[in-house]
């Protein structure tokens, strides 16, 4: 059971110009797991805002998990990366890795997205892109892992202990 935040990065969700559709998205496919989505908000992509949300949430203790959708491409208010990486104490890189790696397969514009993953405090922020195909495509490649980053994070498993129960 773990605690998780949605944060959506969009200027034109932020200024209503178009609804966010991410950020329930994001909700919703949690559904099958065994979590509560305790915060939720729409920023704008500004640097300090993101960086300055990503902080207050994870230091406030409440939370095991931030999601951020968007600001993660090429274009020049794409800063949800640098925001990330100028809070986090821990970078996680495997998780942005595989999903770049596994979306892929399925568009060679995955390569675009800068996203980044880390850990501040015990809080794990993980970037993800900005569209719903995105958002599935990546989410279908972290989520059977998030449970056991929590408890790993929260001390709740040793190091080597894989989910089953068994020893890697
Ligand atoms: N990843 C997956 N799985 N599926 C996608 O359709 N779109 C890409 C990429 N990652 C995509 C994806 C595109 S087109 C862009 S521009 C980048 O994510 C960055 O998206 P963002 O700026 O909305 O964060």
């Amino acid at each position: 059971m773990f605690n998780l935040g949605i944060i959506t990065i969009s200027d034109k969700a932020w200024q209503g110009k178009r609804p966010d559709k991410s950020g329930p998205l994001v909700r919703d496919s949690f559904a099958s797991v065994d979590c509560k989505v305790v915060k939720y908000e729409v920023i704008p992509d500004e640097k300090d805002t993101i960086a300055q949300k990503l902080s207050q949430w994870a230091d406030e203790g409440s939370l095991d998990i931030i999601i951020t959708t968007g600001g993660t491409g090429l274009a020049p208010r794409d800063v949800t990366p640098e925001a990330t990486l100028s809070v986090v104490d821990k970078e996680v890189p495997g998780l942005a890795e595989m999903m770049r790696a596994k979306s892929f397969a399925i568009t060679p514009n995955a390569m675009l997205s800068r996203a980044v993953a880390g850990m501040r405090k015990e809080c794990l922020i993980v970037n993800l892109p900005g569209s719903p195909k995105a958002v599935a495509e990546c989410l279908e490649v972290i989520l059977p892992v998030l449970s056991h980053a929590v408890d790993v994070i929260k001390g709740r498993v040793g190091e080597h202990t894989i989910p089953d129960g068994g020893k890697d």
